[in-house]
């Protein structure tokens, strides 16, 4: 499970997760600032890591009323915002409430629970009618058009090691179909494909230094696991490291969509 391979408790953890923050904040924040949520709006951001998307939320909307959820709150950022609290929220079993929020939000967590279909729907229930759910997902389609051949079979392999953990990372692909069937309206979605660099203070670098710093935690997995070879790992992250390289990472899909009105 996610939380047994990626604990908050790992030395790495607090930085990884504020790397990806770092890297993914700028789309998200544009994303939710097209929704126009009213000024007291009632907002919940599922599995939020350090918090960064909820601490945003309720600097941006002072009279809103933000909750930051999550398996484990312990790497949420400390703050002295009045309108945010945290609440502890497991995803695969915990009820969502009805008619609530005006905002569900939710970055990279979907694609790692068997239940992530099911869950759009308690996400769905939870809404306000006209509320707004956006989540961005992996979508890892594209990867095999990066540079070299090399690139397509290490995360082909990488690809592998996930599916044999439950996680599907092609789910942001699907998710805007699947937000379709499950009741949602007014859709929309964008897919994003990071360029990685590893130099300067750019969301690119901030995305790369994520890959280094996943792909280094989850090592005894993909090589113990015989889905790579130590020298597969260690010549990708040289690629993932190289401050001349400029490869095509992981792809992301950014989805907004809302409950019906009525
Ligand atoms: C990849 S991190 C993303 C963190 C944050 N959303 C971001 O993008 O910066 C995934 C987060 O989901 C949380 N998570 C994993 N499984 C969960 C579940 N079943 N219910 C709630 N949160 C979960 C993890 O604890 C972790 O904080």
């Amino acid at each position: 499970m996610y939380e047994d391979l990626l604990p908050h408790t790992l030395p790495t953890e607090a930085e990884r997760l504020d790397r990806m923050a770092h890297a993914h904040d700028p789309d998200t924040f544009a994303t939710i600032e097209r929704l126009n949520l009213p000024k007291n709006a009632h907002c919940l951001d599922i599995g939020a890591g350090r918090g960064s998307v909820a601490i945003w939320l309720a600097q941006t909307l002072p009279g809103s009323d933000v909750i930051a959820s999550d398996l484990d709150l312990s790497s949420v950022k400390k703050n002295t915002l009045s309108n945010l609290s945290l609440k502890k929220i497991d995803l695969r079993c915990d009820d969502l409430g009805s008619e609530v929020y005006d905002l569900v939000h939710c970055r990279a967590v979907l694609c790692f629970l068997p239940t992530r279909t099911e869950v759009l729907s308690a996400i769905l229930k939870s809404l306000k009618p006209g509320g707004a759910f956006v989540a961005t997902e992996m979508d890892f389609r594209q990867i095999a058009s990066g540079p070299s051949r090399f690139w397509a079979m290490f995360w082909t392999a990488y690809l592998e090691f996930a599916a044999s953990q439950g996680w599907d990372l092609e789910f942001g692909a699907a998710l805007p179909g699947i937000l379709a069937k499950s009741g949602f309206t007014e859709i929309d979605a964008r897919h994003i494909q990071p360029i990685l660099n590893h130099s300067g203070n750019t969301a690119g670098a901030a995305e790369t230094e994520t890959w280094s710093l996943t792909l280094a935690t989850l090592a005894p997995q993909l090589i113990g696991g015989g889905f790579m070879t130590k020298g597969m790992l260690t010549d990708a992250l040289s690629i993932i490291r190289n401050p001349e390289a400029w490869t095509t990472g992981p792809g992301f899909m950014v989805t907004s969509a809302r409950r019906p009105v009525g």
